[in-house]
């Protein structure tokens, strides 16, 4: 199944707190329950969590149908506000809630009940091009691998972040099926282990050759010359090419221009967010303290320890080799060409 699936009665989801030790599907029956998925990681990764909000608005939609005119618009801002208050970082689930909310003001003066199923096929359509856009990044970013190569990925990117396929783990994946002999390297991605639950997880489901490092062995790969190449998403990324993506990645873009090793990030145009000139304008998630003090609910920490959880690092432009999107790769300097890919300009624009 796909990670996200929408029908009129509910929002099926993966589990993602279950893997990799059992494959579990929820239903989400109203937006109240979508948005306490979102909040607790049920379903995660910046594309699913906006396409999982637009599901929830149109669960919505369906529960405010037989409503006059003016409830239905009225229960539609209040649903949209409190599935924006769900994760502050990744622009997509922003972008998800608005795309439905504009679509739903060309919907004035049709009888709610008309305008409701209009937004549920609004939101059936937003899932489905996500995968096609995973799939034409995909394209993109395959082209980037050379047979033999070894690459480097942090947290989770795959068909469990994204309706289906991925946006970094899918690049992997398609050069995978068009036959390259690939060696993927796993972080693990402290604290919540998005890439040893789940990047591992989807590795072994699709028979991709992978092993699994935890975040503090990436030198160590590096300078033994095991990576060629590194592939990363985004949450949000800044006019000026700085990208916020899962903590630790700024690390991993980093070490990799010391060693001389390509980073690209690969992540749709609905990440960008050119209403920021910088990273610095990007709310970054502190999240739950246990999660650091605790592993499998097991406390690993002593009592009284201050702890810091903040879910997400920038990682500044001059890091980034690339941006793949599925317009194409934008290359530095990114201000000018991210632009140019958003305005529908040339595929590969740069350097
Ligand atoms: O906290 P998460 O698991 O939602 O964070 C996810 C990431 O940081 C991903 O790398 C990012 O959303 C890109 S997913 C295609």
């Amino acid at each position: 199944m796909r990670t996200v699936e929408l029908s009129r009665e509910n929002v099926r989801l993966i589990d993602q707190r279950r893997l990799p030790n059992e494959l579990v599907v929820m239903a989400c029956r109203d937006y109240h329950e979508v948005g306490e998925a979102i909040k607790t990681l049920a379903v995660r990764g910046a594309p699913a969590i906006g396409v999982a909000a637009a599901g929830g608005l149109a669960l919505a939609a369906q529960a405010l149908k037989d409503r006059s005119e003016p409830e239905f618009r009225a229960g539609l801002e209040s649903a949209a506000a409190e599935l924006r208050a769900t994760r502050p970082t990744a622009v997509n689930l922003f972008w998800a809630i608005q795309k439905v909310m504009d679509f739903a003001a060309t919907q004035q003066g049709r009888p709610p009940e008309d305008a409701a199923d209009a937004l549920y096929h609004f939101a059936v359509g937003m899932a489905e091009a996500d995968v096609a856009t995973n799939k034409r990044m995909a394209e993109f970013g395959q082209a980037l691998v050379a047979d033999g190569a070894g690459i480097l990925t942090h947290c989770n990117t795959g068909s469990l972040a994204t309706v289906d396929y991925g946006t970094a783990l899918g690049v992997i994946r398609m050069a995978h099926e068009h036959g390259k002999q690939i060696h993927v390297y796993v972080d693990e991605t402290r604290p919540v282990l998005q890439g040893s639950r789940l990047t591992a997880w989807e590795c072994v489901h699709f028979g991709i050759p992978a092993t699994l490092i935890t975040d503090n062995m990436a030198a160590h790969m590096m300078r033994l010359g095991n990576i060629q190449i590194c592939f990363v998403g985004a949450d949000r990324i800044a006019t000026n090419g700085d990208t916020a993506n899962k903590i630790g990645t700024y690390g991993v873009a980093v070490l990799a221009k010391e060693h001389g090793i390509p980073f690209y990030v690969v992540a749709p145009t609905s990440t960008v967010d050119l209403a920021i000139a910088s990273g610095d304008e990007i709310e970054i998630e502190e999240r739950n303290h246990e999660e650091v003090t605790h592993i499998g609910g097991v406390r690993i920490a002593p009592e009284g320890i201050g702890v810091a959880n903040p879910a997400f690092d920038v990682t500044p432009a001059k890091y980034i080799t690339g941006i793949i999107t599925e317009a194409g790769i934008a290359y530095p300097p990114f201000p000018v060409n991210l632009k140019r890919l958003l305005q529908g300009g040339n595929q590969n624009v740069g350097p």
